[in-house]
Parts: structure tokens; C-alpha cells; sequence
């Protein structure tokens, strides 16, 4: 983490929220899905495709955020396969912003040691998308720091039943049996392999709903639903979302640390 100062101004709200985190205590991993960019035009009467533009705001300002306070990853659900559905001009748009984002934050992401990762069904993308995509993943490779992953032609779905082809292929060659399939195994193959599973996802707009997003990786992420449109997200949502995470006692199936620790049969340390 780095100096509270190059987060948040002394004396600004956002310092003060700042103040009151934890360090020791922040998520390895934030999930977003930035929903109310629409309705965030609509209220000011502009075109759908203009709440995208102002999203881009925010997330520079998140990502920023995530990566002064050395979160391992943050990610982000920019596209999702049913998003196709859109109007062709959205759909245009949220590619256009996407290229230009690189075009734009490639080198702060290198400067700031942070590595670029898109996941989803990219080989179905524009053929520019793909180029720009590919450049930032090259391009920042070496990088240690953040993750920044992105998701785009993205369906949960569509990651779990790519495994299940994988195991029925590999099986098929003899490289794997069924009993050798166990969930480390599985985890190697997902989109994300390599690293932690979501400690939070945040769901702007007031959408209460997963739609499809990393279905495996969540199975114990804790969920906040915030109000705010998209557009409006800032980096005080973000640190008052982690404050609210760390009020929350995380025990996945288990009880609270106090409590006697049961072993299965069999696991038991002598
Ligand atoms: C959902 O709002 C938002 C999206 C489908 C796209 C999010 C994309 C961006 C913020 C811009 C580009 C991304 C990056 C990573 C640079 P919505 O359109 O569903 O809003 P609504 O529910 O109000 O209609």
C-alpha cells in the first residue's frame, strides 16, 4: 500500500474513509460490475452510449485507487456475451472506449508496474479490439503489481463449459481420468487461473444480481449492492464498499474463529 498521501488528500472525506481501512485487512481481489451507465445518460437526457463515456471516468479512478492500495487484482465487467444484444451503434461505442482506454492508460499501467489481463471469448471480438488487447498483455507481462483483469465476451457459463470440454478432451487422449479431476484442477482451467477468487464484488445501480459473472470464482465473495449509478462511482464508494467488507466476518461454511474447529474423519492432526 502506499502512502496515505498519494491516495487521498489530508482532510478530504476520502482520507478520512481512508483512515479508517484496515491495510492488513483489504480484499486480495474486487469484482465490479459496473451497471447504470444508461440510466445514468437517460437522467440527463443524452444518448445511452454517453453514461459508457462517463464509466471511463470512473474506472480510471478505481483502478488508480486498487492499485495505490496494492490489491493483488480488480475485476471488471466491461462486456458480457448477452451484451451483443445491444444496439449496434452500443455495442461500437463500448469497443471504441474500451481501444481508447488502452491506447490512453497503456503506459501508466507499465509505469505503474500493472498487469493487463482481458478475459472472455476475445478471439470473437473486432480484429482492432483483439490487436489493441493483445499489445497490453505483451506490453505488461513483466509487470508485478495489480492486476487489472478485464472481462469482455465474458459468460461464467460459457468458462465452466469450456472446462468440461477440456475434461472430456483430455480424458478422451488419456491425459486425465475422472478421479483425477478434483477443484485445483478445474481452477487451472478457469479464465482466471493463478489468482485469488474475489474477496468482493461490487454491483453498481442497485442491480441485485450475479448475471453471469465469474460463477465459479464467487462461491464465497462477499456481495455489496451499492445505489450509485456507474458513472458516479468514485473513490470514496469504493473505500466506504471496503469498510462495509471489513465489518463483515467471513467464515466460508465454518464458524466464527472463537468456535471449536471440528475435523472430518480422518483429517485430524495427531
Ligand atoms: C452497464 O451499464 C455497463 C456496461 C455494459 C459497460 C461498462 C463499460 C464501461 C464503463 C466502459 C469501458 C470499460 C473499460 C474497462 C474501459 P448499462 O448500460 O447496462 O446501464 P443501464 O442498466 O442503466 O442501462
Amino acid at each position: 500500500m502506499q502512502p496515505l498521501d498519494e491516495i487521498a488528500q489530508p482532510g478530504s472525506r476520502e482520507r478520512e474513509l481512508l483512515e479508517r481501512i484496515d491495510p492488513h485487512r483489504l480484499p486480495r481481489h474486487v469484482a465490479i460490475i459496473m451497471d447504470g451507465n444508461g440510466r445514468w445518460a437517460q437522467a440527463r437526457g443524452l444518448p445511452r452510449v454517453e453514461g459508457h463515456r462517463a464509466g471511463v471516468r470512473a474506472v480510471r479512478e478505481v483502478v488508480e485507487t486498487v492499485a495505490r492500495l496494492g490489491l493483488e487484482a480488480i475485476t471488471l465487467y466491461a462486456f458480457s456475451t448477452e451484451n451483443w444484444k445491444r444496439p449496434r451503434h452500443e455495442v461500437l461505442t463500448l469497443m471504441a472506449l474500451l481501444e481508447e482506454y488502452i491506447g490512453r492508460e497503456l503506459e501508466t499501467m507499465r509505469s505503474n508496474n500493472l498487469r493487463f489481463r482481458p478475459i472472455g471469448r476475445l478471439d470473437e471480438l473486432d480484429h482492432s479490439v483483439q490487436k489493441a488487447l493483445s499489445r497490453a498483455v505483451a506490453e505488461t507481462a513483466a509487470c508485478t503489481g495489480t492486476v487489472i483483469q478485464v472481462a469482455l465476451n465474458y459468460s461464467g457459463r460459457q468458462e465452466l463449459t469450456e472446462v468440461v470440454r477440456a475434461a472430456v478432451a483430455e480424458a478422451q487422449h488419456g491425459a486425465v481420468t475422472a478421479e483425477a479431476i478434483d477443484e485445483p484442477w478445474v481452477e487451472a482451467r478457469l479464465a482466471t487461473s493463478g489468482l485469488p477468487d474475489p474477496d468482493l464484488l461490487i454491483r453498481t445501480s442497485g442491480e441485485q444480481r450475479i448475471s453471469n459473472f465469474l460463477l465459479w470464482q464467487m462461491a464465497y465473495t462477499e456481495i455489496i449492492f451499492s445505489p450509485v449509478l456507474w458513472p458516479d462511482f468514485r473513490q470514496a464508494d469504493l473505500l466506504e464498499a471496503l469498510l462495509d467488507y471489513q465489518r463483515r466476518e467471513r467464515r466460508f461454511g465454518g464458524l466464527a474463529p472463537k468456535a471449536g474447529v471440528f475435523s472430518p474423519p480422518g483429517t485430524a492432526r495427531a
